[in-house]
């Protein structure tokens, strides 16, 4: 068997991806194409295979269907090539506690085989900024320093691809910022990010997003590609009782989503006259304003997933 091309300009180039443990499958015939200097988000619920499908892309398993490269590189035969350009960051913290945050940045050189181990550690405490913490022991560090350490690590060797597993779950919203500001500029000089995360203001700064629902991938594109195809008609609406408002809504004609925001409610559905004929009905009794809007990201995502979940109860 011939090894796949390389396709131009991709640099992850994956498909039919498939895993199963223990005889369960939980990626499923998924693929994904990303251009070369793309900031691509992976969405999806817990347990849904996004950490799975990231380390088959970097040849920490071997998917049992499906193909691909990863910087050109084929990810059955070739992951030794992948990994020396990729920057994994695990969604568990993967440095060492016991060390300080230099020695560790040190210790990941070394490992890299980098020619000048506390030179490149030194440039990069100053880079990101911990060069007054580079004797703290990493265990004692609080989760955000201890995700710019992390990202400090898997930078160290220049990598061309960046693998993110969920790097800024539990921090603070500015260092979320500050995190994504540096990103930016890494896809601006080229380097192509697959980022899994579960907030969507993320997935709203991202070139490009995949949503995956058990082990599937359900939505694939351009952000403004995916609201553009989405097909959903989608109302805001002011209220005083959202709960109540929420009630009455469910279950009627034109409505498959409403969620809360506050003291509003997204109302989404796919066949738009039922739907405005239904808002401008139950608003109108309820002396509530009502105003079609483009939908979120999320609105997309939710109504996907209740969509999938009905099917699946079918
Ligand atoms: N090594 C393993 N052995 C057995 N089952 C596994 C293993 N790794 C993952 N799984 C299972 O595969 C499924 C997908 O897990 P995965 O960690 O890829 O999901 P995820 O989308 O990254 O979830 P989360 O958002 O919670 O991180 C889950 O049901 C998980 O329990
Ligand atoms: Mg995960």
């Amino acid at each position: 068997m011939t090894a796949p091309a390389a396709p131009a300009g991709l640099a992850i180039s994956v498909h039919g991806l498939t895993k199963k443990f223990a005889g369960r499958e939980v990626v499923h015939d998924c693929s994904i194409d990303v251009p070369y200097g793309t900031i691509y988000g992976f969405l999806g619920p817990n347990g849904t295979g996004k950490t799975t499908t990231i380390r088959m892309l970097c040849g920490l398993l071997t998917p049992d269907g499906g193909e691909g490269t990863c910087l050109g590189y084929n990810i059955r035969t070739q992951s030794a090539l992948i990994k020396r350009q990729t920057g994994y960051m695990p969604q568990k913290f993967g440095l060492y506690e016991d060390l300080t945050i230099r020695e560790n940045l040190e210790f990941v050189a070394r490992l890299y085989e980098m020619p000048a181990p506390a030179k490149t550690a030194q440039d990069a405490l100053h880079r990101l900024g911990l060069e007054q913490r580079q004797n703290q022991l990493a265990g004692e560090l609080s989760g955000g320093w201890k995700q710019r350490l992390s990202l400090a690590s898997c930078i160290l060797h220049a990598p061309r691809l960046l693998l993110l597993d969920e790097a800024t779950a539990g921090v603070d919203p500015k260092a979320r910022r500050e995190f994504w500001d540096e990103i930016h500029a890494f896809a601006a000089q080229g380097v192509t990010i697959l980022a899994s995360t579960h907030y969507m203001d993320e997935a709203e700064r991202c070139h490009m997003i995949g949503y995956l629902l058990n082990g599937r991938l359900l939505v694939h594109g351009r952000a403004a590609d995916i609201i553009a195809q989405s097909g959903l008609v989608t109302w805001r609406i002011a209220t005083d009782d959202p709960v109540g408002l929420k009630k009455r809504l469910e279950g009627r004609p034109g409505v498959e989503m409403v969620s809360s925001f506050g003291a509003e409610l997204h109302v989404a559905g796919t066949d738009a006259s039922a739907l405005s004929a239904t808002v401008t009905e139950i608003t109108a009794q309820q002396g509530a304003k009502a105003e079609p809007m483009t939908p979120t990201l999320e609105d997309i995502f939710i109504h996907t997933m209740t969509k999938a979940n009905l099917g699946a109860e079918q």
